[in-house]
């Protein structure tokens, strides 16, 4: 038996690692069960730990326990597996590296360009160099940085890695990341490392109006290479006033939401010098994923009833525009970037834009905007995002490709002076390299093609942080991730990208213990802060890390985040309460009743529900927030009580008690829920605030709201992942199918057959056509059409449930403890039930006509038609 799939930290084979006792893990190949695994972990050839045979079949998270670790330590370990036999198998090696742990490892210093930045305007990409030369022979060399800004470097003409807008996403007010990259092999005996600065999240706009200077004027960049020579000495080249400056290179304007001015003519002159800057946060490790250029695509070209040229590169993505073009010094090209084509087939960026002053964004603009009174606003008006690419020809070819930009789009509107051939021009995707890990096809097209486009909204918005789009807000939007989570984590493995988010949602919560709405810190206090507490998005506080624990096996993030969830519990408990007296006076579970503060409530379903909200009134979100009470409550009563916190488990327990019986007696009426409404009964159905009477009645009268509207979909945000499941739990997955399977507006396949390529946000597709949150019923063809859930360590619950006019389905999912598969299909009425499950893991295959099997690894079959058993365990 052999160990595959190695993993450090959730990660594979990480250099810069910032965790200090790090946990192994791996899957198993060859045999059927692991008895015994041994692990040996050596630095430069010693053995640092030798955990000896254990005789155990664990094979995730196992923390190294040999001597501590230093900075820069580079870690070969392997494991050796015993089989059932008790023989033993070759070992399987792998390696981690530690990166920078401590502040004193850095001696470079931050450095700036040399001017003095003004309000309302924006500056060049910095350019920064030295020239070096190496005392000897290199062994080994490493260069580690991070910037108050995006980054990026070249040694000797050559791209350092391959991560793009690093050092990604954080509140660099207090936390700031760094990259580690390995440029052993880049060095000879004269040595040129060129650095470039630009403003991204740090300076450049941000968010829906694109508020800039979030987190400062001063752009800053610290760097530091350190090369070990053969004869074992070293030596450090960090960033410091010796390094040469000037912002005279192509990139003459760059802006992560706007796009990129870039003239081939220009190289720059370094006729200046650095400064030094004022220093950031100590850097850390982002034990993350990177994010790196992925799939391309080549466009078809298409001339618009007005002449116009458009580029349609056939998929929605975020990414980079790459392109070649040959004219002569100071011909202009113009891409600019969209997600649709209008009415009339024009292209448009009307979707993805909102208004915002051209000049500065002060706290009067904040608040005539969030009030709606935007007209009120002196001042020019302007649109953002721009997403706008301008070049300047060079004589000759032009190569160009993003650096310091990413856009949402499919489109591209191209105008200028030049002919450009679109044979040499692509849209690059961009996104976190993150393990590709679920896949699912079924005898449906339309079905399989928005699972695709779920998957492509997944890649639209998972760049170091999950955002809500890519285009107006690209923001870490709280309640979107959450409720997305665990589609997320079907289709990639999300483990480390979510333990940074983590990270990134702790740093904006509130000293109240509130968090704020998007994660990373965003500015527009009087939107994001006072929205904070919002019932679906606050949660994800508690939800997301309760959930990589049961995904994952983590305990270890319950135990990093829980002071984190509690302050939130206890933010909660002192908003307890009607807002208004009269309603506290006569509800006899006022204690235990939640609707104060700011809450979206289900936020968009189908317009012909949705609450009519304007800028003095709101309606009260008592529902929603209530049921949310009890559901995350319940939740921390579990993680309070694996965390061995009795005392807070009971208080937990208590408040979700309270909050169910507060619940029923505001919402449930003689036993029911009377409504068309959908979320108004998938909620109490879905977040356990009904007794089983209730439970079956407001089952029924879904089944009936749903049939009264013709099987289509009428939930928002936060009911969508629940609504199919909780028709299942009825006893009517059929409606669930129909609803799925409903190519009628608003529907999921109804956004399919108007072409969409990603997912839409709202059910009309007037708004963003590229937020992933609705495709979170993905969820429910993983674990209920193949049926692949995890059920603990090693183990798996897989009960498929055909359906539909699916004649087939399958699904893979590699898992935490290796490739599930399961598949069915249906032939001449009897179903073929096709199911694999990894070595060293046990199933209990619940198949629907009520056989029950507990199965080994391997292949499995089942059929319809083959002689049944009883039940047996
Ligand atoms: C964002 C969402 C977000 C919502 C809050 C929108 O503008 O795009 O996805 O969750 O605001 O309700």
């Amino acid at each position: 038996m052999r160990a595959i799939r190695l993993k450090t930290e959730h990660l594979h084979e990480p250099l810069g690692l910032g965790i200090r006792t790090p946990r192994f893990s791996w899957n198993c190949a060859g045999s059927a069960v692991q008895t015994a695994y041994r692990i040996v972990a050596r630095r430069d050839g010693e053995t640092l730990w030798d955990s000896g045979k254990v005789r155990s079949s664990r094979m995730i998270l196992i923390p190294y326990e040999g001597s501590p670790l230093r900075s820069r330590d580079r870690i070969d370990w392997a494991v050796t597996l015993w089989d059932e036999d008790d023989v033993e198998g070759e070992p399987a090696p792998s390696w981690f590296e530690l990166g920078l742990l401590d502040a004193d490892d850095w001696t470079a210093r931050w450095i700036t360009g040399d001017y003095r930045p003004r309000r309302n305007t924006r500056y060049p990409v910095d350019c920064f160099r030295t020239r070096f030369r190496a005392r000897g022979p290199v062994a080994r060399a490493r260069l580690y940085a991070t910037a108050l800004g995006l980054y990026d470097a070249h040694l000797n003409g050559t791209r350092v890695g391959d991560f793009e807008l690093a050092p990604g996403s954080t509140d660099y007010r207090t936390r700031v990341q760094y990259q580690a990259y390995d440029v052993s092999g880049m060095l000879g005996e004269e040595n040129t490392l060129e650095l470039r600065l630009a403003d991204g999240w740090y300076r450049g706009a941000v968010g829906a109006y694109g508020v800039t200077r979030l987190f400062g004027d001063t752009t800053a960049l610290l760097a530091q290479l350190e090369l070990t020579y053969a004869d074992g000495t070293s030596e450090i080249i960090g960033t410091g006033d010796g390094f040469a400056w000037s912002n005279d290179g192509p990139l003459q304007f760059a802006d992560l939401k706007d796009g990129e001015h870039y003239d081939a003519r220009l190289t720059p002159t370094y006729r200046g010098r650095a400064r030094i800057a004022r220093p950031g946060p100590v850097p850390t490790a982002s034990d993350n994923v990177a994010p790196r250029t992925q799939e391309e695509f080549a466009p078809t070209v298409l001339t618009t009833p007005s002449g116009a040229t458009v580029l349609d590169f056939g998929q929605n993505i975020a990414g980079f525009i790459r392109l070649s073009v040959a004219g002569r010094a100071g011909q202009r090209i113009r891409l600019r970037l969209g997600e649709v084509l209008d009415e009339h087939g024009e292209f448009t960026q009307k979707n993805i834009q909102l208004d915002k002053p051209a000049r500065h964004f002060g706290r009067i603009t904040e608040f005539l905007l969030m009030t709606g009174q935007q007209r009120l606003l002196r001042g020019e008006l302007e649109s953002t995002p721009k997403q706008e690419i301008l070049i300047t020809c060079a004589d000759g070819v032009t190569d160009y490709q993003c650096s310091f930009t990413v856009a949402g789009f499919r489109y591209a509107l191209v105008q200028g002076d030049v002919d450009i051939d679109p044979a040499s021009i692509r849209a690059v995707a961009v996104y976190s390299d993150l393990e590709q890990t679920g896949t699912f096809t079924s005898s449906n097209a339309m079905l399989d093609r928005f699972v695709e486009n779920t998957r492509w909204s997944m890649k639209g918005n998972f760049l170091d942080v999950p955002t809500d789009c890519p285009t107006r807000e690209r923001l870490g939007w709280t309640g979107d991730a959450q409720v997305f989570f665990n589609t997320a984590a079907y289709f990639m493995d999300v483990a480390a990208f979510f333990r940074k988010w983590m990270r990134d949602l702790e740093d904006s919560q509130l000293r109240s213990g509130k968090p704020r709405a998007v994660a990373p810190y965003s500015g527009v206090p009087m939107m994001y802060d006072t929205s904070g507490g919002s019932v679906g998005w606050a949660d994800a506080l508690v939800l997301v890390p309760y959930r990589l624990w049961k995904r994952y096996g983590d305990e270890a993030i319950l135990r990093e985040f829980y002071p984190a969830m509690t302050r939130y519990a206890r933010y909660m408990i002192s908003h307890t309460g009607h807002k208004r007296r009269k309603d506290a006076r006569t509800n006899p579970f006022n204690e235990y009743t939640y609707e104060k503060g700011f809450h979206y409530g289900e936020w968009l379903e189908p317009k012909e529900f949705r609450d009519e909200v304007s800028a003095r009134s709101r309606p009260l979100c008592t529902e929603e927030a209530t049921a949310y009470l009890h559901y995350t409550m319940s939740h921390l009563a579990e993680i309070a009580t694996q965390l061995d916190e009795p005392d807070d488990a009971a208080r937990f327990a208590e408040y979700a008690d309270g909050a169910k019986k507060a619940y029923n007696h505001l919402f449930v009426h003689h036993g029911t829920i009377d409504t068309d409404r959908q979320a108004k009964l998938v909620r109490p159905l879905a977040l356990g605030l009904l007794d089983p009477g209730a439970a079956e009645r407001v089952g029924g009268r879904l089944v009936r709201a749903v049939e009264n509207r013709d099987d289509t979909i009428g939930t928002g945000f936060l009911s969508t992942p629940f609504v199919l499941p909780m028709l299942t739990e009825a006893g009517r997955s059929d409606v669930a199918y129909r609803m799925l399977e409903n190519e009628s507006a608003p529907s999921w396949l109804a956004q399919v057959r108007a072409g969409a390529t990603t997912v839409w946000e709202d059910w009309e597709g007037e708004a963003s056509q590229n937020h992933y949150a609705p495709g979170a019923v993905c969820e429910w063809l993983f674990d209920t059409v193949a049926g692949i859930r995890i059920a603990g360590d090693n183990r798996f619950v897989i009960s498929p449930l055909p359906g539909g006019t699916l004649t087939h389905a399958s699904a893979g999912y590699d898992s935490p403890y290796g490739l599930v598969t399961s598949a069915w299909r249906t032939d001449n009425g009897v179903t073929t039930f096709d199911i694999e499950i990894p070595a060293n893991t046990t199933a209990e295959v619940h198949l629907p006509d009520g056989r029950l099997r507990t199965v080994g690894p391997g292949r499995h079959r089942f059929r319809t038609d083959e002689p049944t058993r009883p039940a047996q365990r």
